[in-house]
């Protein structure tokens, strides 16, 4: 199978700001994170709010540069790009945020800003990028008459799709969402995520979507990274993922996720504590103080992902807890 993406421990801190009596401290937003992301399949990441899934987007989409590893895209490495290099590798590389009013133009008409991309990076004549815009707005949905109009004159829902077509019109090899239905009304939620697969089918793009949520990804993704702390604690096929979860994270979030699969398959683990600070973390094992498996072994070495029954986990009592 074909790799459009490639990350290998994949790294960024952040200098959280020094006091007079303080020294630099480094936020440890993620810490290290090997994966791969197949041609025209979805990899959904999940993980609660605070574990470093934007900090990862921000790296994907080359908005930032990692403080260290390595990033292949479409066979290319990226972090030693040049700057030159970097701007095309950001035209096969799209993202959808959670927001989509703060990520359009207020001021611009919808069509304008459908097409401005294609007026910066394609040779098309002005009927031809009207013509890709108008194809691109009915395929998400939008009428002919929406080209004149303003974000504000829409509902969240659409601006999404608007959203979701701007970052569509390049026909990108790869969509980051971030979060992308968290902002919407629960009804909208399915049709936006109904959109994002009718896409994929049509373009062959391949997805990381991102999700505080399980249930959220449950439809679009093919494989599945839950991470803690800016680290991958388990790595799956979603089908193995929901019914045969390893790590007691992963446990931890099914449980609290609204029913899909039957109660009976589930081990009810309550994560108890708050999400500890990434500018301190925990020795050994990160999970350790919330985990009810912990023992002093998990304080004090940290797990490395390790391939069990075909799953990635990062824990070292697996084989003990299932
Ligand atoms: N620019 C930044 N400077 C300092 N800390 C940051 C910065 N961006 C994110 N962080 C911190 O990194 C951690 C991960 O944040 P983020 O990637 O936004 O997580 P998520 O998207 O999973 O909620 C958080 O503790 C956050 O406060
Ligand atoms: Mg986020």
């Amino acid at each position: 199978m074909d790799n459009v993406l490639q990350a290998t421990d994949l790294t960024r801190y952040y200098d959280a700001g020094q006091g007079l009596f303080r020294p630099t401290q480094q936020v440890k937003a993620l810490n290290g994170v090997s994966f791969t992301l197949q041609a025209g399949k979805t990899l959904a990441i999940v993980g609660e709010s605070g574990c470093g899934k934007s900090t990862l987007a921000r790296q994907l989409t080359l908005i930032e540069t990692p403080t260290a590893g390595s990033l292949i895209i479409d066979g290319k490495e990226v972090t030693n790009a040049t700057a030159a290099e970097r701007k095309v590798m950001r035209t096969k590389v799209q993202m959808v945020f959670q927001n989509p009013y703060a990520s359009l133009n207020p001021r611009s008409k919808i069509g304008t800003q459908l097409s401005d991309p294609l007026s910066i990076n394609t040779s098309l004549n002005r009927r031809e990028r009207d013509e890709k815009v108008q194809a691109m707005m009915k395929k998400v949905g939008l009428r002919p008459e929406h080209y004149q109009r303003y974000p504000h004159m829409f509902s969240g829902g659409q601006r999404q799709r608007i959203a979701i077509a701007r970052a569509m019109i390049l026909n990108p090899k790869i969509v980051i969402a971030d979060e992308p239905t968290s902002a919407l009304d629960v009804s909208i939620q399915a049709q936006v995520l109904n959109l994002f697969m009718d896409l994929q089918a049509e373009f062959n793009t391949s997805y990381v979507f991102i999700s505080h949520n399980l249930s959220v990804v449950e439809h679009i993704a093919n494989d599945i990274m839950v991470m803690y702390l800016g680290r991958a604690v388990e790595i799956s096929s979603k089908n193995t993922l929901y019914s045969q979860p390893l790590h007691p994270y992963t446990k931890a979030l099914l449980s609290a996720t609204p029913s899909i699969y039957p109660e009976d398959r589930r081990i009810k683990i309550n994560i108890s504590g708050e999400l500890p600070s990434p500018l301190n973390l925990p020795s050994g094992c990160t999970f350790h103080k919330r985990c009810p498996f912990a023992d002093e072994y998990c304080q004090r070495e940290e797990p490395q992902l390790r391939t069990v029954n075909g799953t990635q986990v990062a824990c070292h009592h697996v084989e003990r807890i299932n």
